[in-house]
């Protein structure tokens, strides 16, 4: 693939492990010990049962979270209805807060959008693999990410869609993106670097990092094969 350097807007390589793979009986752990490893964000994965077939965390576990954690917390939203907990998840301390394009039939995007910005928050708009990217086009000028899945959403520990590559070159090329761009979904050391050509800058690891037996090891790692391919 190749992709029009020129055109690429530059953004810092962002690791975010995501809290799903650790074990939730030590949560607090796992934050100290994947910031102390050097992770720049923490992936909070929301789950409702409804939109993906698995449930996970609520707004009081982000907020027990942000209690403890010093870094970032970019929050995942697989749920249908992100208008209705936006002020729970903003009021928990969600620092990124990110919605799917599929529930955007269910209300207006631009209000909720506007919503998260006027507390203060960054907001992101997520797609599966098999959207059509260029569906986002009407909100891209008003996102600070977009989050390109590369796995359909619901579990850890899934293989890494490599044809969801595209999705990020349209945004970039063609679509003239130049807010962050994330990548979720089977990232570890043999997917990072064609991500990180393509143009992704924020990159979601759960079972790459919490399976690793040596987390600051393995997060320098996935960090200096983001940076050796990243085009700047
Ligand atoms: C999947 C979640 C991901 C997941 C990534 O629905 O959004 O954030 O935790 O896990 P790995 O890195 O194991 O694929
Ligand atoms: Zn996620």
């Amino acid at each position: 693939m190749t992709v029009d350097q020129t055109k690429l807007p530059v953004h810092p390589i962002r690791i975010a492990p995501s809290l799903l793979a650790s074990d939730f009986a030590r949560l607090a752990d796992a934050v100290s010990n994947v910031e102390a490893a050097g992770a720049d964000w923490l992936h909070i994965d929301v789950m409702d049962g409804h939109f993906v077939p698995n449930l996970t965390i609520g707004p009081p576990v982000v907020r027990a979270i942000k209690e403890v954690a010093t870094a970032f917390l970019d929050v995942h939203l697989m749920i249908d209805d992100p208008w209705k907990y936006a002020d729970p998840f903003l009021d928990a301390g969600a620092d990124m807060f990110t919605f799917h394009l599929e529930v955007v039939g269910r209300g207006d995007p631009m209000q909720l959008i506007e919503k998260v910005r006027e507390r203060g928050a960054k907001v992101g708009m997520a797609i599966n693999p098999d959207a059509k990217v260029r569906d986002l086009e009407p909100y891209l000028p008003s996102l600070d990410m977009v989050l390109v899945m590369s796995v359909f959403p619901g579990f850890g520990g899934q293989k890494f869609m490599a044809e969801v590559l595209e999705n990020v070159r349209v945004l970039r090329e063609e679509l003239g993106f130049a807010g962050e761009i994330e990548m979720d979904g089977g990232i570890g050391p043999e997917t990072i670097a064609d991500c990180a050509q393509a143009g992704t800058n924020v990159f979601v690891a759960g079972t790459a990092i919490f399976g690793a037996s040596d987390l600051s090891e393995r997060i320098n790692l996935l960090r200096d094969l983001a940076e050796g391919s990243y085009p700047r």
